[in-house]
């Protein structure tokens, strides 16, 4: 019998927790593509609880309908960040399990997914 080689499923988690970690690190000088990048891996699965769970989103391939679809509400950076730090309706706060720079990471992302960035 031959046995075949085991493929490692944590692959992509792995990833996107490597990403989380140096996008934190990094100052914000090191690059939107890098800063928006770290926004997607937290919106989809870094963030506790992800905001893919409950949002729409297409750029992230999204379906969640908990809460409004950000694709039409296309909101600001500064909103998503006010909504993020003191949770909104059945939104929970983010303010104690994202640091601040994740925060902004996300909410970038979020604005500039959805056409709210100006
Ligand atoms: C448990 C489900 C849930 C999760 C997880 C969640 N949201 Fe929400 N979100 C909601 C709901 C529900 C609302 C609407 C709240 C209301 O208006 O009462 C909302 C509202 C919002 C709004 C609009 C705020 C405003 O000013 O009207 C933004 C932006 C948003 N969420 C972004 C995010 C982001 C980014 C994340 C991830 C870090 C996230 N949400 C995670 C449920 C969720």
């Amino acid at each position: 019998m031959r046995r075949f080689a085991q493929r490692a499923c944590g692959g992509v988690l792995a990833a996107a927790v490597a990403l989380v970690v140096v996008g934190t690190a990094r100052g914000a000088d090191d690059g939107d593509a890098n800063e928006l990048q770290l926004g997607k891996t937290l919106f989809t699965v870094g963030a506790n609880p992800p905001c893919a769970t409950c949002h729409t989103l297409k750029d992230a391939g999204s379906t969640g309908a908990v809460g409004p679809v950000l694709d039409d509400l296309q909101p600001t950076a500064d909103r998503v960040v006010t909504a993020l730090k003191s949770g909104i309706g059945m939104m929970p706060s983010y303010g104690s399990t994202l640091t601040d720079a994740q925060m902004r990471a996300v909410a970038r992302y979020v604005a500039k997914a959805s056409g709210g960035a100006r």
